[in-house]
C-alpha cells in the first residue's frame, strides 16, 4: 500500500453517501444543503450525526433552532444536489433558484424535497467542535421512506453523484 492524504482516501471510498440536509430558515422557508459526511449512530435510541462546515448557513439554523431533516435524494434530484453543494442558502434561495419541489411531513415544520428517498426527522442533541467541521449529534423523531426513489451516492469523492449499482459476484 502506498501513503496517502484523507481527501484522497475518501475518493478511494467512492461512492460515499449523500444526503440533503434541511433546515429551516427564519421566514419559514427551508434551505437545502448537500452534506456526504452524516452516519448512523444508534438504533437505541435512534441518533445520527452529520459533519459540516463551521461557515455553513444549514450549521448556523441548526443551532439556532435545533431543527433539521436529513434527507436522502432521489436520483432525479441529481442536478439539484450538486447546485446545493455550491453555493450557500446565505445569499440564495436555492429551492426556488433550482426549482425543488417540497413537500410537508407530519412530525416537523422543515418542507422536504418531493423526491427523497428516505427523510430523518431529527432534533439536535449537541455539537462538537471537529477541526474545521461542527459534528452535530442529532435525536431521531420521526423517520420516513420511499422504495420508489433510487438512492444518490458520491462518487470520485464527491464531484458527482449519481445511483449506485451492486456489483455481480
Ligand atoms: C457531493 C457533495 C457533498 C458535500 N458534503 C459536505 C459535507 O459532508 N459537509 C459539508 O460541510 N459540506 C459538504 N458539501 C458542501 C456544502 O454542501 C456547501 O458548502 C454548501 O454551500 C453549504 O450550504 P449552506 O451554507 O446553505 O449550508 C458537499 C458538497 C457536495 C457537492
Amino acid at each position: 500500500m502506498k501513503k496517502i492524504d484523507l481527501p484522497f482516501a475518501s475518493k478511494l471510498t467512492s461512492p460515499n453517501p449523500v444526503s440533503l440536509v434541511c433546515t429551516r430558515k427564519p421566514d419559514g422557508s427551508t434551505n437545502l444543503a448537500t452534506v456526504s459526511w452524516w452516519n448512523y449512530l444508534s438504533f437505541n435510541p435512534n441518533m445520527i450525526a452529520f459533519a459540516m462546515a463551521k461557515t455553513s448557513y444549514s450549521g448556523e439554523l441548526v443551532r439556532s433552532n435545533h431543527q433539521v431533516v436529513l434527507t436522502i435524494p432521489g436520483s432525479s434530484l441529481a442536478q439539484a444536489v450538486m447546485n446545493c453543494g455550491s453555493c450557500s442558502g446565505r445569499d440564495t434561495d436555492k429551492v426556488s433558484r433550482f426549482g425543488i419541489e417540497l413537500i410537508s411531513v407530519e412530525g416537523t415544520s422543515v418542507q422536504i424535497p418531493l423526491h427523497s428517498r428516505v427523510a430523518i426527522v431529527c432534533r439536535l442533541k449537541e455539537f462538537h467542535e471537529a477541526g474545521d467541521h461542527y459534528l452535530y449529534l442529532c435525536d431521531v423523531e420521526q423517520t420516513y421512506g420511499n422504495i420508489e426513489e433510487n438512492a444518490l451516492f458520491a462518487w470520485n469523492g464527491y464531484s458527482c453523484v449519481c445511483p449506485a449499482v451492486k456489483a455481480e459476484n
